[in-house]
């Protein structure tokens, strides 16, 4: 008879995977290419022998992620990119069902969080699987010489490339990192359609506000701003953005928004969300000209984008009214200002993330970094890459296929139109 494989983990509940192995098929269907890229994995196993550590929202798209490098022949350890994000149930799962090491339980403190970190770095793995740089910069900080072994790393987030290019200035990374945000089928579709979608599951399920005729503040105007505007439109918001970049600004005018400084803002919003990547940028002296019951909340990586400390400073303690909703009543000065999500990501922490459907291409992003670090090994050069635009159209070309859409190609005459210059006036 087969040894059972023993499995070390730290989750909430083993008992909730029969849950867990439900939603995680049911996000499967959503995720056709990862499916595909799945299928051939099992087929050709290009990560045979290969250690992940994979640090991520613990979601079920994330579960099918595992599944995938599982089937491509890699052992990953999987922990949580966030203290609120984990689904137990998910956790539970992939210990139950898939027998993968999961450390990561929803509401962990930030010191068990830390420690899931440096727990998933004694397995010495070859390619670290980031999503805000946690794992790498503590590496890069804390165990220097498992830089050595590793054959790459890959990041999903702008948050954490923007954390690799400083440790690349600062001559900290000898070893190839994979932007996974910057494939243009991760940030078009995931940072826009995903967080505007998500981002309001979130805000909806935590309140049970109707947004029609509300003023809702969007802070940031990148992929993630436009999405969340739009969506935030779309329910019938007036929208107003703020933005510190006078192109994104012009953008934000031109798709329709109105625009303003965030201290202008501030008095009109009854809803705000903050998606900048940037700290404080919602800071004590907008809370002083906010209204009362005015709600703020966060979907960008990091629960640093409110001022929670000023917030607390000037408030009796919470009120927990509902679940991931906390009321600040502000001293001397007979207001509410609502907090969603105790600031960290609302669409994880209230809702559930991105839909699968977008993750789909998100994470056939990651599948297929993470084989073309291993194809790569030892070719590519320390520092930041970006997926080989064949690798992005070819995600593209399967999503569209997989929707039943087909679209043309060029001509003859027009590829031969497309690489001469004599032809003009
Ligand atoms: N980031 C945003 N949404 C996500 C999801 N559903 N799974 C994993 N990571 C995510």
């Amino acid at each position: 008879m087969a040894k059972e494989k023993m499995v070390n983990y730290d989750i909430k509940d083993i008992n909730l995977a029969p849950q867990g192995k439900q939603r995680i098929e049911w996000a499967d269907r959503e995720m056709p290419v990862l499916r595909l890229i799945r299928e051939r994995f099992e087929k050709e196993k290009p990560l045979d022998g290969i250690r992940i550590v994979a640090c991520a929202h613990v979601t079920t798209e994330t579960a099918n992620l595992v599944r995938t490098l599982q089937a491509g022949g890699a052992e990953t350890v999987l922990i949580a990119s966030n203290p609120l994000s984990t689904q137990d149930d998910v956790a539970a799962s992939l210990v139950e069902d898939w027998k993968v090491p999961v450390f990561a339980i929803k509401g962990e403190s930030t010191d068990d969080y830390m420690r899931h970190v440096r727990t998933a770095l004694e397995t010495n793995p070859n390619i670290i699987i980031d999503d805000g740089s946690d794992v790498v910069a503590t590496m890069v900080k804390e165990r220097r010489e498992l830089t050595e072994k590793i054959i790459g790393t890959t990041e999903e987030t702008t948050t954490g490339i923007n954390r690799l290019k400083a440790m690349q200035k600062a001559g900290l990374l000898n070893f190839p990192s994979i932007a996974v945000n910057d494939s243009q089928t991760k940030h078009l579709f995931d940072n826009r359609y995903g967080t505007g979608q998500s981002t309001l599951d979130g805000i909806i399920r935590a309140t049970n506000i109707l947004l029609a005729g509300k003023t809702f503040v969007v802070v940031g105007y990148g992929w993630c701003g436009r999405g969340v505007a739009m969506r935030a439109r779309g329910l019938g918001a007036n929208v107003i953005v703020t933005e510190v970049n006078p192109i994104k600004a012009i953008e934000a005018v031109m798709d329709g928004f109105r625009v303003m400084p965030i201290a202008e803002a501030a008095p009109l919003g009854d809803f705000f969300v903050t998606v900048t990547g940037n700290r404080h940028v919602i800071d004590k002296h907008h809370f002083e000209l906010m209204k009362d019951g005015a709600i703020v909340c966060n979907s960008g990586h990091f629960d640093i984008e409110i001022n929670l400390e000023a917030l607390r400073e000037m408030s009796e303690p919470p009120i927990i009214r509902r679940p991931f909703v906390e009321e600040y009543r502000i001293r001397n000065a007979n207001k509410s200002i609502i907090v969603l999500g105790e600031g960290r990501l609302v669409n994880l922490a209230a809702a559930e993330g991105h839909p699968a459907s977008v993750m789909d291409m998100s994470f056939a992003n990651q599948a297929l970094s993470v084989e073309y670090l291993v194809k790569n090994k030892g070719k590519l050069a320390p520092g930041v890459h970006v997926l080989p635009e064949e690798v992005d159209r070819e995600i593209a070309s399967l999503k569209l296929k997989s929707m039943g859409i087909s679209i043309d190609t060029l001509t003859p005459e027009m590829i031969e139109y497309m690489s001469s210059w004599e032809i003009g006036t």
